[in-house]
């Protein structure tokens, strides 16, 4: 018989969001009725439409696939050039930041590419995690056997777990200890939290110093709103050589469904071989897209270069801007009912304080309950995020208003 890849077995219970849609189902199963006014504020998923730039792009795209002389088949693993080159100029070299389209690499969403970098390393690596902190990273090294066993605490053994408390802000600072990945997420999910460019600097001089990799994840860098905050590690000097970038179009273009994201992997970026060769994770990464994966549909990719069209930024910034309107409403209605609230001025996400005594799940269950409102509990976040609730803004106006006027009614 075959054998499986055990490290599967340490994983604890469900992956986070799954475990919580069962929820709702048992509240269905349990009360239809009540269940029919339900306000998902869970799970990060868009409800506004496509932007029209994209979906007279996609509309296109496929147009030109229905006729012999335009049809595409097999594209670069990587991503066509037209929009890899798009987002070079885009993102980065208009912005004066040094990133080549070579170093560009499609992908169906940063998700996957979280979990799929870990193919590129050896184990054995010390990993640097946040606490509270999105799933994937903490899942991911499990799955590859970078992590031992689920410890009592919530925690999996071998990991460097560092809290993130509204003491520091819910950003942590370099530990004392050497660690050779670390995982950083800015603008932060869950917390809402947003890093500076002094803090972030001082994590590449961290990494730079122990020759250690960041894994920097920034799918929610389109909601950064205040001024002089970095959009990008490679706005800091040296990042070139220690960091790799994650990109989502998901929550900028609405593409939770669509599926496109892309990964930077600068050249520079390397690591080391048992005997002490140093091998750049760039021939690496294209190696592997080119062996794992044709690569993203043409039509998406049409798509996501519809974002960086005049018409396409603009309504992204409506997008976000919605969005962004619905974390003000959502912090401003529990802040005025005395809730300790965080987040949600850079981040689509708000981060608030559970009463004294009361548990994230059960906090979780008494909105579901008596609100008909679904969050997320912070403990699904990792140990320190025991004590708060996420709440999405993604959601109509409607619905975020309906919401805070539930909530805001609810005695404790
Ligand atoms: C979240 O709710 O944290 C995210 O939407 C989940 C994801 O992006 O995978």
């Amino acid at each position: 018989m075959a054998l499986i890849n055990e490290h599967y077995l340490k994983l604890r219970g469900g992956y986070l969001f799954p475990e919580i849609t069962r929820r709702l189902e048992a509240f269905r199963v349990a009360e239809p009725a009540a269940a029919k006014r339900i306000i998902r504020c869970g799970i990060g998923d868009v409800t506004e439409p496509l932007p029209s730039a994209v979906i007279e792009a996609m509309h296109n795209a496929v147009d030109e696939l229905a006729s012999r002389e335009t049809f595409r088949g097999y594209g670069p693993a990587a991503g066509y050039e037209f929009i890899r080159e798009t987002i070079a100029q885009h993102d980065f070299r208009g912005r004066g930041i040094d990133v080549d389209a070579s170093e560009i690499f499609l992908s169906d969403g940063s998700k996957g590419d979280c979990g799929h970098i870990l193919e590129l390393l050896g184990r054995g690596n010390r990993v640097v995690i946040a606490d509270p902190v999105y799933p994937v990273y903490v899942d991911t090294n499990v799955m590859v056997g970078n992590t031992g066993e689920a410890l009592a605490d919530g925690g999996y053994g071998g990991i460097v777990y560092l809290p993130c408390t509204p003491a520091n802000g819910f950003v942590a600072a370099p530990p004392a200890q050497r660690a050779d990945l670390i995982y950083l997420c800015y603008p932060n999910n869950p917390t809402g939290a947003m890093i500076d460019r002094r803090q972030l600097r001082a994590w590449v001089d961290y990494a730079l110093e122990n020759d250690a990799i960041i894994l920097y994840d920034v799918a929610y860098q389109a909601f950064i709103s205040e001024p002089d905050l970095p959009r990008s590690i490679y706005e800091i000097d040296g990042a070139r050589r220690c960091a790799i970038e994650f990109h989502s179009f998901s929550k900028n273009g609405g593409f939770t469904g669509v599926r496109c994201g892309f990964t930077v992997c600068p050249r520079e970026v390397a690591g080391l071989t048992k005997d002490g060769r140093k091998i750049t994770l760039h021939e690496l990464w294209q190696r592997r897209w080119n062996t794992r994966s044709n690569g993203v549909s043409y039509v998406v990719q049409r798509a996501a270069e519809a974002l960086y069209s005049p018409d396409g930024k603009a309504q992204v910034a409506a997008l976000v801007d919605h969005y962004l309107t619905n974390a003000r409403i959502l912090r401003e209605g529990f802040e005025a009912v005395g809730w300790k609230v965080f987040g949600g001025v850079n981040a689509p996400y708000v981060w608030a304080a559970c009463p004294d005594g009361v548990s994230s799940w059960e906090m979780f269950d008494r909105l579901l309950q008596d609100a008909n409102v679904a969050v997320v509990p912070g403990a699904g976040f990792g140990r320190c995020g025991e004590g708060y609730i996420r709440i999405s803004a993604f959601n109509s106006r409607d619905n975020i208003d309906t919401a805070v006027d539930r909530l805001r009614k609810l005695s404790w």
